[in-house]
């Protein structure tokens, strides 16, 4: 009898779990985890505002397939004044629907864990950016470091962490990328600011980049409603123990697709077994 080999399936295979495993990394990267911070008031479980923030963490992660920002102001029926919940949600200027809505939902599953329980949560990851509160603060500027940290002391880089600076903070849209020689850089704010607002937010962040990471190979400054960043080529900003929930996420994947191989591989010999047992059948019969 004539066996088929296995291989034009093992390569198609292969390349099934490759893809997959370098589509995950990628995305792990947008999901890198940069600060979280939760009100220290509590809701009572069960109440309107519960009912409410459910409802503005869902249509969140449902518009982020759509679109790079929105702000949402949810009072189902029977809420009462203090039960409106407040939220949004703003991607990194540069991403595709598909990236930022998994961002997005990825973010509102940290939250959702991490904040569980408190009026008011925000959560930073690469990609995007997820608020939400009882109070409003849609509209509103916001100067709050967030999260500030610089690398390690590189010393003078012939002007190039200046002029990338400088183009960040001198005006533009609410997302902005900048490179000089082997520093590149990138700001964004949250879009419910004007424009006036993004300028002198990022302005300001700028400011305070250039003053706090001096001559640091890479620097990160995170305020409420805006950011910037820049780095050196050869350096990341990434912290060492980046995001546990990737790392399960990646493992998943992994164990689904070595389950899934095992599974062809014993469909393939139970088959070639069953054609053999066939073929032994019609010779002797
Ligand atoms: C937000 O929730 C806290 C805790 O329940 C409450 O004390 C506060 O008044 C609420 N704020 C608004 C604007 O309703």
């Amino acid at each position: 009898m004539q066996m088929q080999s296995p291989s034009p399936l093992l390569f198609i295979l292969a390349t099934i779990i490759l893809t997959q495993l370098s589509k995950n990394c990628y995305s792990s990267s947008l999901n890198s985890f940069i600060y979280v911070g939760c009100s220290q008031l509590k809701y009572n479980p069960g109440s309107p505002f519960e009912s409410n923030l459910n409802s503005i963490l869902t249509s969140i992660v449902s518009a982020a397939s759509s679109a790079n920002y929105n702000n949402f102001k949810i009072a189902l029926p029977g809420s009462a004044q203090g039960d409106v919940a407040y939220g949004l949600f703003q991607c990194r200027g540069d991403l595709a629907s598909a990236d930022c809505r998994q961002c997005v939902s990825a973010a509102v599953a940290r939250l959702r864990a991490t904040c569980s329980g408190a009026t008011g949560g925000a959560l930073q990851l690469e990609g995007c950016f997820v608020r939400f509160d009882n109070e409003s603060f849609v509209g509103a500027e916001d100067k709050t470091v967030a999260a500030d940290r610089c690398g390690p002391l590189v010393g003078d880089d012939s002007g190039e962490r200046g002029s990338v600076l400088s183009y960040l903070g001198a005006g533009g849209q609410f997302f902005r990328v900048s490179e000089a020689g082997k520093v590149q850089g990138m700001a964004q704010c949250v879009q419910d600011l004007s424009v006036g607002e993004c300028q002198d937010c990022l302005s300001d962040a700028v400011e305070r980049l250039r003053t706090q990471c001096g001559s640091a190979a890479w620097g990160d400054m995170f305020f409420a409603k805006c950011y910037a960043r820049y780095s050196e080529r050869g350096y990341t900003s990434k912290p060492e123990n980046d995001d546990d929930d990737d790392d399960e996420e990646l493992d998943k994947t992994l164990a689904i697709f070595i389950g899934l191989v095992a599974g062809v591989a014993i469909l393939v010999v139970f088959l070639s077994f069953l054609s053999k047992a066939l073929d032994h059948k019609g010779n002797s019969s």
